[in-house]
């Protein structure tokens, strides 16, 4: 696949790598992201040749600073934009992925930002990130899945105060409450996720499909129905032929 304009998609040795790309603009989420993001993980959906695809954002400032203020502001409302940006389910196809997706973040993790790191299955940071959700200061809420992924992921309690005080959070207080797996020094953040990356695609793409649904789908069950579910997927997979 060619690069686009605000993405750059590649791949090497199974591992797909999506780098958002407007370090002019911090990597702001604007529509064009939308449509090529949803093209390029489709892609990573359908491709048997990606096993594992690493998130990243280019430039030295940011992962991504959120929404792209500057549409919202030509937009005819923010409510207007945040309707066109639904018209693609990009956070639904995220979602839906069965492969482990692995989010590199560096410097600012903002709105959309820390939202898209939040549909990955792997967060790891470098020092210099800080993570906020904004969107209370701006009128509006969570429209990429914000709002439901951020608790699951670091609590009701925690998920609360980000959200309802717009308090932002270091890399170190991150880990903490367990917002990301780790925290690196800069030069390391890619090395690090690489060879995360390398382990993980060494395993049966077929039984990480399963084992992602399992813990996925079975955070959402009681304990019961989750060990009900992991005793359907644990038979099914030995029924797959290609699951070694
Ligand atoms: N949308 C569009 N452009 C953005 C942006 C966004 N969300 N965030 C940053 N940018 C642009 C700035 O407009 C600026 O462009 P310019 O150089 O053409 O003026 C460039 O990125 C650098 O940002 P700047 O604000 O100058 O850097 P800073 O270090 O002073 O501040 C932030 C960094 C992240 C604190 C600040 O840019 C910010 O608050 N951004 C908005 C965050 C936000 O509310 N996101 C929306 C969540 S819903």
């Amino acid at each position: 696949m060619s690069n686009f304009e605000t993405i750059i998609y590649e791949k090497k040795n199974e591992v797909g790598y999506v780098t958002l790309n407007r370090p002019q603009a911090l990597n702001a989420y604007n529509m064009q992201m939308r449509d090529e993001l949803y093209q390029v993980l489709g892609a990573i959906k359908d491709d048997p040749e990606v096993r594992v695809a690493i998130l990243k954002g280019a430039g030295e400032r940011a992962f991504c600073a959120g929404a792209d203020l500057s549409e919202f502001l030509t937009a005819p409302s923010p409510v207007a934009a945040r309707e066109a940006r639904w018209e693609r389910d990009v956070w639904g196809l995220f979602l839906g992925i069965d492969k482990c997706l692995i989010a590199a973040l560096h410097g600012y993790v903002l709105g959309s930002g820390i939202e898209m790191a939040l549909c990955c299955d792997i967060r790891v940071a470098s020092e210099d990130a800080q993570f906020g959700v904004p969107e209370m200061g701006l009128g509006i809420i969570p429209a990429a899945g914000g709002s439901q992924t951020l608790p699951r992921v670091i609590g009701r309690g925690y998920a609360l105060e980000m959200l309802l005080s717009g308090r932002w959070v270091k890399a170190e207080e991150a880990c903490r409450l367990k917002l990301v797996n780790r925290v690196v020094p800069r030069d390391d953040l890619l090395p690090t996720v690489e060879k995360l990356a390398s382990k993980i695609k060494a395993h049966s793409p077929v039984a990480l499909s399963y084992a992602k649904q399992a813990i996925n789908r079975g955070l959402d069950l009681s304990l019961e129905q989750g060990i009900e579910l992991e005793g359907r997927l644990a038979h099914y997979l030995l029924s797959e032929p290609s699951r070694v």
